[in-house]
């Protein structure tokens, strides 16, 4: 019996990854993937826990794409990366819980529950915030930002400045276990960042070979995050005519999507999706274990490709 593998977590902890729906998702995958494309690859949680030869991520985000090319490129000596930066971390003042027990903190959870992290770190994130929108080149500065932010999210205002809010969140052992883990998948597999593109621009660019595949995992047309924000009803059109025209060509390809959530339902998806193979991806944990709450939300992975 092959044994269980345990699934990675990007060390970008990104709003709407696939990281618990990986388990369900990757036996759905075919089995000896050539080259794995990562259309909306966000975190990378996806490429993270499917097995392929090599790998090709995308996203619109070209602030994800620096992300991941800067973590890249820390993968050498990933060590020393976690070493620096806690070095940084110390240079603001920002909490650090990885390396233990703050009295300060511990006395701010008594009164402030749910925010203790983000009373205590407000002032250096902000000071942190100022530098690195002084100088955009600092890629750890925003890697910082990225941990310490609310939600993990990466946002920048009109003007190009990083505008997210403190979060009531730090660095502590899962943030170091997540960097290594990413740097062994980047020291064992082949990995190529795109430039940034559009989903359509980036899966046109590409020559397939037998034994590719090609994963998408668009924002939902159905539900909120800010990333969402770029997609709409023509876009949804615009994906779908593309995944016809890949089948047409026999590409083979997975998308992950959502059909419907609290009262609304994706009937472009739905009607779409009837021509290919459907599963139903179970992402209600709490409810699982409690027949009373009812079901709020169902989520599909559709593919052109049998098992
Ligand atoms: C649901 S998230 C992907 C999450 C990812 N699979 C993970 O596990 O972390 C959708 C991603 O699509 C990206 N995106 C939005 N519009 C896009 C477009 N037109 N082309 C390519 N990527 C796009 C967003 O930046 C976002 O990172």
């Amino acid at each position: 019996m092959k044994k269980a593998q345990r699934t990675i977590r990007s060390p970008l902890f990104y709003v709407g990854d696939k990281y618990k729906l990986m388990p369900q998702l990757k036996n759905l995958f075919p089995q000896n993937i050539k080259t794995f494309y990562d259309v909306f690859c966000g975190g990378g949680s996806a490429s993270l826990n499917i097995v392929a030869e090599s790998y090709v991520l995308n996203d619109i985000n070209d602030k994800i794409i620096e992300l991941h090319q800067f973590l890249q490129e820390q993968a050498n000596d990933i060590e020393q990366f976690i070493e620096s930066m806690h070095k940084l971390i110390n240079k603001y003042g920002l909490s650090l819980s990885e390396i233990g027990k703050n009295n300060e903190i511990e006395n701010l959870k008594k009164v402030h529950i749910k925010t203790y992290f983000s009373k205590y770190n407000k002032e250096p994130y902000m000071n942190l915030r100022t530098d690195y929108n002084k100088n955009q080149s600092k890629t750890e500065l925003l890697y910082l930002l990225l941990i310490y932010g609310f939600n993990h999210m990466i946002r920048f205002n009109a003007q190009g400045q990083f505008n997210l809010p403190v979060g009531n969140v730090d660095w502590n052992k899962n943030v170091s276990a997540a960097l290594r883990n990413y740097a062994s998948w980047i020291a064992h597999n082949t990995v190529k960042l795109s430039k940034g593109l559009d989903f359509e621009a980036f899966v046109l660019s590409q020559t397939y070979k037998k034994g590719d595949f090609i994963y998408f995992d668009p924002p939902y047309l159905i539900t909120f995050s800010d990333y969402n924000k770029l997609w709409n009803e023509a876009e949804e059109y615009r994906l779908y005519a593309l995944l016809d025209k890949l089948s047409d060509n026999g590409i083979y390809w997975g998308l992950s999507n959502m059909l419907y959530h609290k009262e609304k339902t994706n009937t472009i998806l739905k009607h779409w999706a009837e021509k290919y193979i459907k599963y139903d991806i179970d992402s209600n944990y709490i409810s699982r274990f409690d027949n009373s709450i009812k079901k709020q939300s169902k989520e599909l992975f559709v593919t052109n490709y049998n098992r």
